[in-house]
């Protein structure tokens, strides 16, 4: 190019430039669609469920209006709903009242408890349905809280001895992923060894990696009938909301323990971290959209303060930006149900 020709083409490239439009893409149906970055399928739902004792039992959750606790047998019919509707996965929560629990959480144990029983009722109603158990201890302990006490201390590896054993427990039942929500440390290892040992070495692990110490999970402590056993807080092991790189080191440590799969709890207020574990480490990586959140959005819309339907995609939209893999959400069937109907 010479130079009187290089002196025409600047001004030329200023006037194409102010020409530049973001709008022109938005302009139709079929254009924003062809531009689209991110889709959410119902291959992204994990739907959790919590489960009760009796029969034909579809308890409200006070706080969470649209959620129930499901019998066992409500249970398996929920999965198959499920099922039907494409979910890949329930995850399981049982509802202990005060009369199962007790200080090492003995409960988790039985072989015949409420998560065991809905195993394997899920395994026969929805045999190609995936079942998450949650190892921890609060459901089943007095204190309310997730490991072992000893005075105010959670005793990590008193824990771990525990949790070893629900796991087996609920493998031997038929669930098969493992998601190790209690953050003590070195629990990955050491449940990876014994299923391994046992002979589960196709369960999989999710480890909430990432887990707050958080106020949003107030509704679901409810459900599981936790709120009034917790004595305290559980700041002494899970992670303060302050910190971004700690997460990205627990996520570290649980992938080289053997983690399969990363997760990140609560949901939206934490999008950053999902998209640093994401960028950063490549391995599978869900997010838990928790009871606060749901809580949140049902109470808004139900008094009219927000359209609830388009408020829970857009919020499942964030979790596929921000790199999620699958998210957990009780909104899983009604998404479901909006994605079929297109
Ligand atoms: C307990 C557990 C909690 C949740 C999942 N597993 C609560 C807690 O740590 O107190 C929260 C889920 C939700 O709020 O939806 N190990």
């Amino acid at each position: 190019m010479d130079l009187e020709a290089r002196r025409q083409f600047a001004p030329d490239m200023i006037e194409i430039l102010k020409g530049r439009r973001m709008r022109r893409l938005r302009r139709t149906a079929w254009s924003r669609r062809l531009v689209r970055e991110n889709t959410l399928t119902v291959d992204d739902l994990i739907w959790p469920i919590f489960v009760t004792e009796g029969s034909g039992v579809r308890e409200p959750v006070p706080s969470m209006p649209g959620v129930v606790r499901h019998s066992v047998d409500e249970a398996g019919a929920a999965a198959e709903e499920a099922a039907a509707l494409g979910i890949p996965v329930v995850a399981l929560f049982p509802y202990t009242g005060p009369d199962k629990r007790d200080e090492m959480g003995s409960e988790a144990l039985n072989p015949d408890n409420l998560v065991c029983r809905a195993c394997r009722e899920i395994s026969a109603k929805a045999p190609n349905m995936g079942i998450m158990t949650d190892v921890a201890l609060d459901p089943y302990t007095s204190h309310g809280h997730d490991g072992v006490m000893a005075g105010d201390e959670i005793l990590n590896d008193a824990t771990i001895a525990q949790l070893i054993g629900q796991s087996i427990n609920q493998a031997a039942a038929g669930c098969d992923i493992i998601a190790p929500s209690d953050m003590m440390d070195g629990r990955i290892a050491a449940i990876r060894k014994a299923l391994d040992r046992e002979g589960y070495e196709h369960v999989q692990i999710m480890a909430y990696a990432a887990k707050y110490a958080s106020a949003f999970y107030g509704p679901f402590r409810d459900a599981v009938g936790a709120s009034g056993a917790l004595r305290g807080d559980k700041r002494t092991y899970q992670m303060d909301p302050a910190n971004g790189l700690e997460a990205l080191r627990e996520a570290e440590i649980d992938l080289a323990e053997a983690a399969d799969m990363i997760m990140v709890k609560p949901g939206m207020p934490y999008l950053d971290i999902v998209w640093r574990i994401k960028e950063r480490l490549g391995a599978p990586t869900f997010a838990y959209m928790v009871s606060g959140e749901y809580a949140m959005i049902e109470a808004a819309a139900a008094n009219g303060w927000i359209d609830g339907d388009k408020a829970v995609m857009e919020s499942l939209m964030s979790f596929k930006r921000a790199g999620a893999d699958g998210i957990l959400t009780y909104h899983a069937p009604r998404v479901a149900r909006a994605l079929a109907a297109g």
